[in-house]
């Protein structure tokens, strides 16, 4: 094969090249097949015009799992490392690594690689962006930046978009293709672990489009004190407006689909030019890394909640900011209105469900005993 036509085919895998997060854990790290497929890049394809069920959680990779007692570890209040790749082929994953260069797309490029670099062997996309790896820029400096979100469920057949939070951005990337995420004071996972996501809606430079791919992790080391992550608000665009930014947990980004799509975007161009594009960054009001401001501050009218003396305050506030609590709620509720519970929740259901909401099993025992008390005066 003459060098011509070997470029020419590097060229071509190139431009239909995009980028996922791999590390273990991940879903779909064989593509939709339950064999080892070391040169997979299903998981790259990007999503655009797609209904829900085609997006969320990478639309049919839900159903690729890692394999039993594989998570991605979050280390909390550390970082972790995960390989930004157009291919498993590329990262650490396949051929014992013997095909990884610091680059997304397994090729060498210069440690400042941008549109300003003539390289023939790698010439830029047809729009004037990065050709090889497809990163949707010009250089590092207009990468749009990448996410991990966590949701405080295991069975990824019952996690909504709602339930997962962004704790972690990573500006400037992709870009090379080891990616660091910082790691906020998480609170542990249920026995069963979370599903965590990766995510990017790269800042035009080609089809507008967006990323994600579903993850099994697990947050490890997470102290005992750490808080409940409070309910995710919908980010919105404000880029001429930063007051206007959401504050506080936020869910992901999902924009360019057939449907869900779930930013308002202004009219006209933004301000760094091309159209609008709802990046993981200030545009959408996301602060680089760790993200500090996403758990619970119980409050009770306006009042913070200081100690654990104030437990079934602390109960109610982190009832009250996340939709998924209603068994803590209803109970309670009931206890403190009527005195009376009307069903008593499995103690596995209500372990799992205290667990997620407040990593700190101390609170589980008094609404435990409180419902279990309850029941018996009801059943009297
Ligand atoms: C990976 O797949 C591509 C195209 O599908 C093929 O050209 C290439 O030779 C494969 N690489 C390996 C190492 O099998
Ligand atoms: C999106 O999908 C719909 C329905 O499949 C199709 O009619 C439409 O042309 C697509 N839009 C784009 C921009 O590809
Ligand atoms: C990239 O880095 C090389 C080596 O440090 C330097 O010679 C070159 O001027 C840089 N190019 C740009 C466009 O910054
Ligand atoms: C290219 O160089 C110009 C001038 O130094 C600089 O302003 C611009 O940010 C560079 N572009 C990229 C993609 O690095």
């Amino acid at each position: 094969m003459s060098t011509l036509a070997l470029s020419v085919l590097v060229l071509a895998a190139g431009a239909h090249a995009h980028q996922v997060a791999w590390a273990k854990g991940m879903y779909c790290k064989n593509g939709l097949s339950k064999t080892d497929s070391p040169n997979e890049s299903y998981p790259i394809n990007p999503l655009f015009n797609l209904t829900t069920s085609g997006w969320f959680l990478h639309g049919q990779c839900k159903n690729y799992p890692p394999p039993a007692g594989e998570y991605l570890s979050i280390p909390a209040n550390g970082k972790f490392t995960v390989e930004i790749a157009s291919n498993r082929a590329w990262t650490t994953f396949s051929y014992g690594g013997t095909k990884v260069t610091d680059w997304p797309d397994g090729r060498v490029h210069p440690n400042n690689w941008s549109t300003n670099i003539t390289d023939p062997n790698f010439p830029p996309s047809s729009v004037g962006c990065i050709g090889s790896p497809n990163l949707h820029a010009h250089g590092k400096i207009d990468a749009a930046g990448t996410v991990f979100s966590i949701a405080y469920k295991s069975d990824i057949k019952s996690v909504k978009l709602s339930d997962f939070t962004v704790f972690s951005v990573l500006p400037n990337t992709p870009f090379k293709r080891l990616a660091t995420y910082q790691v906020p004071n998480l609170p542990a996972c249920p026995s069963g672990g979370c599903i965590c996501m990766w995510g990017w809606v790269p800042n035009g430079c080609g089809q507008s489009n967006m990323y994600q791919l579903p993850f099994k992790c697990k947050v490890t080391g997470a102290k005992l004190t750490a808080t409940p992550l409070g309910k995710p608000k919908v980010p919105v665009w404000c880029q001429s407006n930063q007051k206007a930014c959401v504050k506080g947990p936020k869910q992901m980004v999902i924009q360019y689909q057939a449907s869900g799509n779930n930013v308002v975007l202004p009219p006209g161009m933004q301000a760094e030019g091309g159209w609008p594009s709802p990046g993981y960054n200030s545009k959408m009001g996301f602060t680089a890394g760790a993200q500090t401001d996403i758990f619970v501050t119980a409050t009770v009218k306006g009042q913070a909640v200081e100690t654990a003396s104030a437990a079934s305050a602390a109960v109610t506030a982190a009832a009250a900011a996340t939709d998924d609590d209603d068994l803590v709620a209803s109970s309670t509720a009931s206890v403190t209105t009527s005195g009376t519970v009307v069903g008593l929740p499995t103690a596995s259901a209500l372990t799992g469900s205290a667990r997620r909401s407040f990593g700190h099993e101390t609170y589980l025992f008094p609404v435990l005993h409180i419902s279990l008390f309850s029941w018996i005066l009801s059943h009297l």
